[in-house]
C-alpha cells in the first residue's frame, strides 16, 4: 500500500520504518526540515535499538522516503496516519492544534478517496473533530473516512512491539476503513479488534492508566514491604504467577517516567473530570508516583545522615533502560531535589547523558554535576550509589572495586537490581525500593 506518515517523533518513525519493512511504499513526513535532511541521509534523531538498520535498508530498497511537505505526501498515498505530538497543557489536557493543523492540510490535499488514521495518543471525540475539520476544507469534495488505530510500542523495544503485537485496535466507521486497515495489518498476525472510533480511543488512554496503575499499586506494596519488613521482589513473583494478575508492570522503583504514562495520565483525568467524573483512583496513583521519588531521596538520606557535601553517584538518568529519552524521567526530579539539599552530584548513563544535560540545565539543576564516563568514575570518591535506572551494563559492575574507590560503601537500589545479601556480604550498607 502507499501510507503516509504525518509526524516523523518515535511513533510515526518506527511506524513509517516497520510499514516499509513489510514491503509497502511509505513517506514519513514531519515540518522540521533540518530533521527530514538527516532522516533521508539515514541519521535518527532518537536511540532506538534497530531503526537506524531499519531505516537505511528501506531508504535503499527504495521503500521509505521522507518529505516536509505534507499536501505531496498526501496526494501520494491512499492511507494517511496521524502521528504529531499532543503534549500536555499546563492543566493536563492534551494539546491537539498539532492534529487539528494537520487534518486541515489533509484536507486541502486530497485528490481523492483517503484514509485517516489517528495513531497519536488522543482524546475520546478526537476522531469527530478530525472529521468535522477535514469536511469543513475538504472544498472538492472528496470521498474520506477517519478512523483511530492507537500505537502500543514501547521505547527500547519498539519495532519488536510493533512487529509483534498482543492485539491490534482499529476504531472504524465504514467496512470500507476495516478491509484497508485489516489488510494492511494482515503480515502480523495478530488479533484484531475492531471497534468504534470513540472506544478505540479510550482503549488507548486506559491501557496506559491501568499500567501506570499497576506499577503505582506495586510502589505502594513496596512501601508495606519497607515498613514490615518483607521484600517487594518475592511479594512480586507470588503475586504475578497468578495469571489474572500478570507478571509485568510489576517492578517496584523510584517511580514510572516518560513521555507517555505521566501525560496520559494527566489527560485520562481531565477527559474524565470533562465527562463528569472524577476519576479519584488515578489521582492516587500520581500521587504515589511522585511520592517514589521524595523516597528515594529520604532513603539516601538516611544512609549519610546529613547531604550538604555528600557525593551521591547516580547510575542511569534515562526514564527506562535501552532509550536516550529523559522526559519526565525520574532522575531528573530526583536530581533537582539532591542539589536543593546541597549534595555534590555525579552521574553516568549509557545513551542519555547530552539530553540530561540539557534538561539538567533548562531545570537549572546542571550545576555542581559531573558528568562521568562510566559508573566506575562515579563511584569514585561517591558517599552513596543510587540506581536509578536498570540498564543492563549496571547489573555486572564489580563491586569489590567499586567499594575501594567510594568513600563510603552505601547504595540505593532505586529499581531493585541487585541481590541484597551479596552486596551486604561485601561490605555494603543497602537498601532496595521495598526490600532491604
Ligand atoms: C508506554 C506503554 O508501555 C506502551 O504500551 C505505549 O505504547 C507507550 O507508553 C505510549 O503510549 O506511547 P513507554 O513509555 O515506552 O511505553 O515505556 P514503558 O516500558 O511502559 O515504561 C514506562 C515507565 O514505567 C518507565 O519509567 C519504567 O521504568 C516504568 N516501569 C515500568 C516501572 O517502574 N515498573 C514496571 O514494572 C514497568
Amino acid at each position: 500500500m502507499k501510507i503516509c506518515i504525518i509526524g516523523s517523533g518515535y511513533v510515526g518513525l518506527v511506524t513509517g520504518a516497520c510499514f516499509a519493512d513489510l514491503g509497502n511504499n511509505v513517506i514519513c513526513v514531519d515540518k522540521e526540515a533540518v530533521k527530514i535532511r538527516k532522516l533521508k541521509a539515514g541519521i535518527i534523531p532518537i536511540y532506538e535499538p534497530g531503526l537506524q538498520e531499519m531505516v537505511r535498508r528501506n531508504i535503499k530498497e527504495l521503500r521509505l522516503t521522507f518529505s516536509s511537505k505534507i499536501n505531496e505526501a498526501v496526494r501520494k498515498s491512499e492511507v494517511i496516519f496521524i502521528c504529531v505530538g499532543t503534549p500536555s497543557k499546563d492543566n493536563g489536557d492534551a494539546d491537539l492544534s498539532f492534529v487539528e493543523n494537520v487534518s486541515r492540510q489533509i484536507a486541502l490535499s486530497m485528490p481523492s478517496y483517503r484514509l485517516i488514521v489517528e495513531k497519536s495518543t488522543v482524546p475520546v471525540h478526537t476522531g469527530e473533530w478530525v472529521e468535522r475539520t477535514i469536511n469543513i476544507f475538504n472544498k472538492r469534495n472528496m470521498k474520506f473516512d477517519v478512523a483511530s488505530n492507537p500505537e502500543f510500542l514501547r521505547e527500547g523495544s519498539a519495532i519488536k512491539d510493533f512487529m509483534n503485537p498482543d492485539r491490534i485496535v482499529l476504531g472504524v466507521k465504514s467496512k470500507k476503513a476495516s478491509d484497508i486497515l485489516t489488510e494492511l495489518y494482515k503480515p502480523l498476525n495478530a488479533p484484531i479488534v475492531v471497534t468504534d472510533i470513540k472506544s478505540a480511543e479510550i482503549i488507548k488512554h486506559a491501557s496506559n492508566s491501568f499500567l501506570a496503575t499497576k506499577i503505582s499499586f506495586i510502589n505502594a506494596v513496596s512501601d508495606i514491604c519497607d515498613k514490615s519488613g518483607a521484600d517487594i521482589v518475592e511479594v512480586a513473583r507470588g503475586m504475578g504467577l497468578d495469571k489474572r494478575i500478570g507478571k509485568d508492570f510489576l517492578d517496584a522503583g523510584c517511580g514510572f517516567g516518560g513521555s507517555c504514562f505521566p501525560k496520559d495520565l494527566s489527560a485520562f483525568i481531565r477527559i474524565s473530570e470533562k465527562l463528569g467524573y472524577d476519576f479519584a483512583l488515578l489521582k492516587e496513583a500520581q500521587k504515589i508516583n511522585e511520592y517514589q521519588k521524595k523516597l528515594l531521596v529520604k532513603k539516601i538520606e538516611e544512609m549519610l545522615w546529613n547531604l550538604p557535601k555528600k557525593t551521591i553517584g547516580i547510575l542511569g538518568l534515562a526514564f527506562k533502560p535501552n532509550t536516550d529519552d529523559i522526559r519526565y524521567a525520574p532522575a531528573l526530579d530526583i536530581i533537582a531535589m539532591l542539589s536543593r539539599e546541597g549534595a555534590r552530584i555525579k552521574v553516568y548513563d549509557p545513551e542519555a547523558m547530552p539530553n540530561a544535560r540539557l534538561a539538567l540545565s533548562r531545570l537549572g539543576a546542571a550545576k555542581g554535576v559531573e558528568f562521568c564516563k562510566d559508573a566506575y568514575q562515579v563511584s569514585k570518591n561517591s558517599d552513596c550509589l543510587a540506581v536509578l535506572t536498570e540498564w543492563n551494563e549496571f547489573k555486572e559492575l564489580d563491586f569489590r572495586k567499586i567499594k575501594k574507590s567510594m568513600r563510603q560503601a552505601a547504595i540505593v537500589d532505586g529499581r531493585n537490581i541487585y541481590d541484597p545479601v551479596e552486596l551486604k556480604k561485601i561490605g555494603f550498607r543497602y537498601t532496595g525500593m521495598g526490600r532491604r
